[in-house]
C-alpha cells in the first residue's frame, strides 16, 4: 500500500530536531567497505530506503551487512562472490554506481550497470570512465553495463572537466590501492568528499587535499587496508530542510548535530532575507523569523556555492517572499519539477530554460501535489507547512530515499502532518534520482 502525507499548514514551527547521518555520504562509505575484508562499523547511519538499496547491492556482491535498529551498520566484504552490480539494483539508485571504483580497485574487475535514464537530467558517467581509464583500466560499455578490468592500476594525473562528486569518489576509491600517486584536479570539494577521504584514511589509505580542488591519493598496499569504526557526517541537506521549514512558517527551529560550516551558502541567503541565525553550540543552529522573508536570487554551484539539492526547497520559501527572486540552476538540465506543483498551490513562477522567476505571493493555499523527486518532495513539505489549508503530498517513496522519520521530526516541531494510506491508483515505480 502506498502512502501520502496530509499537512494542515499555516502554523509557526517551533522546537528542536536531531539531524541524521548524511545520505550522500553513507552510501559512498558503504561502497568503500569493499576495499577491505575486515569488518567495518559505521555509526550515525540513517534508516533510509537508499541505504536499504546499497545494502542489497553489497549483499548481492557477497558482503555481510547487518543494520542494527539503532544507528549502527556492520559491513564485511570478506567473501565476495560476484563483481557484478545488476541493473535492477543500480537503476533504483545512482549512488550504487560507486561500487565500480571499489570493485576495480580491490579485485581488478567490475561489471556495473549504467544508472540509466534519470528524471533530473542527463547525468552521464563519462568522467567516471575517463578517470578509470587514466588509472590503466580497460573499460568497455556492453549491453548497458560498464565492464572494467585492470591487471594493476597505476596512479595518474586526472583533470576533471567538471567537479563531479560521483566521479571524484569513484576515482578515489579505485586509486586508493593503485601503484603510485594519483592527483585529481578540479575535484569536487563537497563535505561528503571529505567524509569519504577521512573514512578511507581511517581504513589505512593515504589521501590528502580533500575539501580543496586537488586531491592527492598515494596508493597503499592492500595489506595496509583494515577495518575501522567511523561516524557518518551530519546530513546538511536534511538540516537545511528543517531550517527552511522553520523560517518559512515564521517559527523558531533549532537543528542539532550539524556542522554549520557546511551550510554557509544557505545561511548567508537566509540572513539576507531577514532570518536571525545563532549557533548556541558548535553543532547547533537556531533559526528564527517573525516577518515576511525578502526575495533573494540564487545560482546553484558546486560546493561551497549554493547546493542544487536545496534549489527546490528554497523555491518554496521564495514563493511567499516579498518581491521577485531569480533562481538559476546550473548543475542539472531538468531540475524544476517542483514548479508545476508550487503553482498548483498558488505560486507565481515563470521558467525559461535554466532560470525561474519567482514573484512572491502573500500566501500559498493547500492542494494535492506530487513529490516528483527527492528534493522536489522536500519542497512540497515546506510549501505544505507554509500554506493555508490542507496539502496532500503523493509519491512518498522519493522522500523516503533521503529523509529519516520526516513525519515524526516535523511533528516534533509542531507541524500538523500525518502519513496515511494512499488509496488512489498511482504509479509506484521509483525513478532513478538523486
Ligand atoms: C551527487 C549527489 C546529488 C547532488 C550532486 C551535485 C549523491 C548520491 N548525490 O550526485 O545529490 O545533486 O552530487 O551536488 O551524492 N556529470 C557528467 N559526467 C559525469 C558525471 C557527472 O557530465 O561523468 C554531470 C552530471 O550530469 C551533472 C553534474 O555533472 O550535470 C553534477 O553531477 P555529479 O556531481 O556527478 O553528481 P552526482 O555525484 O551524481
Amino acid at each position: 500500500m502506498t502512502e501520502k502525507l496530509i499537512i494542515h499548514g499555516g502554523k509557526a514551527l517551533r522546537g528542536e530536531v536531531e539531524i541524521s547521518g548524511a545520505k550522500n555520504s553513507v552510501l559512498k562509505l558503504m561502497a568503500a567497505c569493499l576495499l577491505t575484508g575486515d569488518s567495518i562499523e559505521l555509526r550515525n547511519v540513517p534508516h533510509l530506503s537508499d541505504v536499504v538499496v546499497m545494502t542489497q547491492v553489497l549483499k548481492h556482491l557477497g558482503c555481510d551487512v547487518d543494520q542494527q535498529d539503532d544507528d549502527r551498520v556492520y559491513i564485511q566484504a570478506r567473501n565476495i562472490t560476484s563483481v557484478e552490480a545488476p541493473y535492477d539494483l543500480v537503476r533504483k539508485m545512482r549512488a550504487s554506481f560507486d561500487v565500480l571504483g571499489s570493485l576495480l580497485g580491490r579485485f581488478g574487475e567490475a561489471r556495473v550497470a549504467l544508472p540509466g535514464g534519470c528524471s533530473i537530467g542527463k547525468r552521464s558517467v563519462d568522467l567516471h570512465v575517463k578517470g578509470l581509464i587514466a588509472l590503466g583500466a580497460e573499460v568497455e560499455i556492453n549491453h548497458g553495463y560498464v565492464e572494467a578490468k585492470a591487471a594493476k592500476l597505476i596512479g595518474a594525473e586526472i583533470l576533471l572537466d567538471t567537479p563531479s562528486v560521483g566521479a571524484t569518489e569513484n576515482i578515489m576509491l579505485a586509486a586508493t590501492m593503485a601503484e603510485g600517486s594519483t592527483i585529481i584536479s578540479n575535484a569536487a570539494q563537497e563535505p561528503e568528499i571529505v567524509d569519504l577521504a577521512n573514512f578511507l584514511n581511517a581504513m589505512g589509505a593515504d589521501i590528502s587535499g580533500a575539501g580543496t580542488n586537488e586531491l592527492l591519493i598515494n596508493g597503499v598496499k592492500p595489506s595496509a587496508m583494515h577495518g575501522t569504526t567511523y561516524t557518518v557526517m551530519p546530513d546538511r541537506i536534511e538540516a537545511a530542510t528543517y531550517m527552511m521549514a522553520g523560517v518559512g512558517t515564521r517559527g523558531d527551529v533549532t537543528v542539532n548535530n550539524v556542522l554549520p560550516v557546511h551550510l554557509s551558502s544557505l545561511t548567508h541567503k537566509l540572513q539576507e532575507m531577514g532570518a536571525d541565525i545563532e549557533m548556541p553550540t558548535p553543532n547547533t543552529m537556531r533559526i528564527r523569523c517573525n516577518q515576511r522573508l525578502q526575495a533573494q536570487n540564487i545560482v546553484t554551484q558546486p560546493f561551497p556555492g549554493f547546493p542544487t539539492d536545496l534549489q527546490a526547497p528554497f523555491m518554496a520559501l521564495l514563493s511567499i517572499a516579498d518581491g521577485v527572486s531569480i533562481v538559476k540552476e546550473t548543475i542539472y538540465e531538468n531540475r524544476f519539477k517542483q514548479v508545476g506543483e508550487l503553482k498548483r498551490m498558488g505560486a507565481d513562477i515563470a521558467v525559461e530554460r535554466d532560470v525561474a522567476v519567482v514573484t512572491g505571493v502573500p500566501h500559498l493555499s493547500g492542494a494535492e501535489v506530487n513529490a516528483h523527486d527527492l528534493r522536489a518532495g522536500a519542497a512540497m513539505v515546506i510549501a505544505g507547512v507554509q500554506a493555508e489549508g490542507t496539502t496532500q503530498v503523493y509519491d512518498l517513496y522519493h522522500l523516503d530515499r533521503g529523509y529519516e522519520h520526516i513525519v515524526e521530526k516535523m511533528q516534533s516541531i509542531g507541524a500538523d502532518i500525518q502519513r496515511v494510506p494512499d488509496t488512489s491508483e498511482r504509479s509506484t515505480v521509483p525513478e532513478d534520482a538523486v
